[in-house]
């Protein structure tokens, strides 16, 4: 592919769910600055995300956000090569938020503006250089795997993604959480459960496998959800607890790595198996698919936890690609609150490149 030369810094801007971020990368790739501000203490107290007051929070603090990584990297406006903002999926609030106020710079010092879909820069943060060295190759495995995504997508090309499989009902993410909030752990439930877990034993409690050994690799979470939910009148003590958290996480990570197997052989030549997303944190989860990957004779990806959760890196780096390829979005993009990273296949196109 012939790539176009990108003429500074560019800056990625990410408002779609709950964290508020912006980043700067130079056009190699390199990190030049970033920040995210995170609203959970804005949501904890409704046990989750409200999007009106995620996109007024958004509204509050992106500027700032903005100006900060342009500060600290000693960059202004007129330098910068592009703007890159997150325009879906995600809510629509803060994709109004964080698109507009990317459009705005473009607008004010005529600069190229990339329309960033959100899962496209979870799955192109393995190709940030540094990570591995040269980046990971075309095409590979991703297992998107948040609170509100869970899939297997085939990562073929740019703007090229295949979803291999998805989840049936909650996203594993959200398994994590409601499944936390019935042992009465606080909201976001991943986290507080993985440390739960550690002091528990996972055999105490048999919990169905959803899905594992079937063809394909689809997810499914509803049913575990349920047999957690009946599993809480037996919980005496803080023992009880950690016992079933640990048998949770267990089952959990088994059916990812069952699914992530099915989802290899559906991707003959794959370079490596890539995580993305929140779950990505959890190290048992982690563990069970770098299992997986090495029994195939791939490298397991994992970015750093601040890179696998939301963050504006991935935004700006999946502008860089696409400023790269000369493709640029018009500024009359609409933000798209489903936004499936299959229709991505033909893109926006080249020709409005500055
Ligand atoms: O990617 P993310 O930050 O946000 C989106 O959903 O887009 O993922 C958040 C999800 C939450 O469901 C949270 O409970 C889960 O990731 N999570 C974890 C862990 N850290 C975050 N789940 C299990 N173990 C963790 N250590
Ligand atoms: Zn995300």
């Amino acid at each position: 592919m012939h790539l176009v030369a990108i003429r500074g810094p560019v800056l990625g801007l990410e408002a779609s769910c709950d964290e508020t971020a912006a980043a700067l990368l130079a056009p190699d790739g390199t990190i030049l600055a970033e920040a995210v501000r995170s609203q959970l203490a804005e949501h904890t107290p409704f046990g989750g995300v409200v999007p009106e007051i995620a996109a007024r929070a958004h509204l509050a603090h992106l500027p700032a956000l903005a100006a900060q990584v342009m500060r600290e990297a000693g960059v202004s406006p007129a330098d910068l090569g592009g703007v890159a903002a997150t325009a879906g999926p995600g809510l629509i609030g803060g994709l109004i938020v964080g698109a507009s106020f990317g459009k705005g710079m473009a607008i004010a010092h005529n600069l190229p503006f990339l329309a960033v879909n959100h899962l496209e820069g979870h799955a192109l943060t393995a190709r940030l250089p540094g990570l591995v060295e040269d980046g990971v190759a075309f095409p590979y495995l991703l297992l998107l795997l948040s609170g509100g995504h869970c899939q297997c997508v085939a990562v073929e090309g740019l703007g090229q993604y295949r979803r291999l499989g998805s989840t049936l009902d909650d996203a594993v993410g959200e398994a994590f959480d409601k499944s936390a909030k019935l042992m009465g752990l606080p909201w976001p439930g991943g986290p507080a459960l993985e440390k739960l877990a550690a002091s528990g034993d996972p055999k105490r409690f048999p919990l169905p496998r959803p899905m594992l050994g079937r063809p394909g690799c689809d997810f499914s979470f509803s049913g575990l959800k349920t047999a957690v939910a009946q599993s809480i009148p037996k919980l005496e003590n803080e023992q009880d607890r950690a016992d079933l958290a640990a048998a949770f996480q267990r089952v959990v990570a088994a059916v990812l790595a069952d699914r992530a197997r099915n989802a290899l052989a559906m991707l003959p030549g794959a370079t490596a198996m890539v995580v993305a997303g929140g779950v990505a944190a959890n190290q048992g989860v982690r563990a069970a698919l770098r299992a997986e990957a090495e029994a195939a004779g791939l490298p397991l990806i994992a970015p750093p936890i601040r890179l696998c959760t939301d963050n504006a890196v991935m935004i700006a780096w999946a502008g860089i690609e696409r400023l790269r390829a000369g493709w640029t979005d018009p500024l009359d993009h609409a933000p798209r609150p489903r936004w499936p990273l299959a229709e991505l296949a033909e893109p926006a196109g080249p020709g409005v490149a500055a």
